[in-house]
């Protein structure tokens, strides 16, 4: 048996309904056979905004910004599939997390195709009902498609992946969403069956012989 890593990400400033929510899609994912999960928050890290050096570029080196966020990003280059989080800040994810999508721009450079096989579900946790979960969802699927990670909304009914609606209330207040953390535990589960299926799949391939296409980007160790 395989065995494969799930790395829940948190956007959210405080331990809150997001963190509640990554849990328990993590909770969901681990009931899947050969399944590990770890849990990150990215409350409180230094994470320096992207600031365009273009030293990944020019280089093809990883982000030379030295702060907290080296280690979320080991984490993140070892795993096999993701399930992130944010609250909704103004209709949209949060600064924060968008700060780390940012800085995770070198590690498709420095390593093309590195995701390609790996699955991410997205979770969006709002204080009011309609109020901007689905386009807070697609900052983050809108990230995987940029890094080649598959997406996955979750099981049927689920569409987009897993909207909370929580009152403002943190934690007690997903809760009190029966809807909303049906969609989250659905899609945990999803993410890690997929995983599986994924990295299991390429093993097979890959000890039958058949070789994956790598990748050159056009764009990195450019003079200009
Ligand atoms: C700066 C800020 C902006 C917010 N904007 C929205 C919003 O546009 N729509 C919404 O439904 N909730 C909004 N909220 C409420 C949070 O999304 C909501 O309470 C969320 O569940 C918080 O998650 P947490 O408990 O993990 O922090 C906002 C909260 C803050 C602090």
């Amino acid at each position: 048996m395989v065995e494969v890593k799930i790395l829940g990400i948190s956007g959210s400033h405080r331990n809150g309904a997001t963190d509640y929510c990554v849990k328990e899609a993590l909770r969901a994912a681990e009931e899947v056979p050969g399944i590990k999960t770890e849990f990150v928050s990215l409350r409180g890290k230094k994470l320096s905004h992207c600031i365009h050096c273009d030293n990944c570029i020019r280089k093809g080196e990883l982000c030379t910004i030295k702060d907290d966020f080296q280690e979320i990003q080991d984490k993140f280059l070892e795993a096999d599939g993701y399930i992130i989080g944010t609250p909704v800040y103004q209709m949209s994810a949060t600064p924060l997390l968008q700060d780390f999508f940012s800085r995770l721009r070198p590690t498709y450079l420095v390593y093309p195709g590195h995701f390609s096989n790996r699955v991410g579900g997205a979770i969006a946790t709002g204080g009011t009902r309609h109020g901007g979960q689905e386009m807070a969802l697609l900052v983050i699927k809108n990230f995987f498609h940029t890094y080649e990670i598959l997406v996955t909304g979750g099981p049927g009914g689920n569409y987009c992946g897993a909207c909370v609606w929580t009152k403002d209330k943190k934690e007690e207040g997903a809760k009190e969403d029966t809807i909303g953390m049906e969609k989250v535990v659905g899609l945990g589960r999803r993410v890690a069956e997929i995983a599986l299926t994924l990295k299991a799949g390429r093993q097979w391939l890959t000890d039958q012989g058949v070789e994956f296409a790598k990748q050159k980007l056009w764009f990195v160790n450019r003079r200009d």
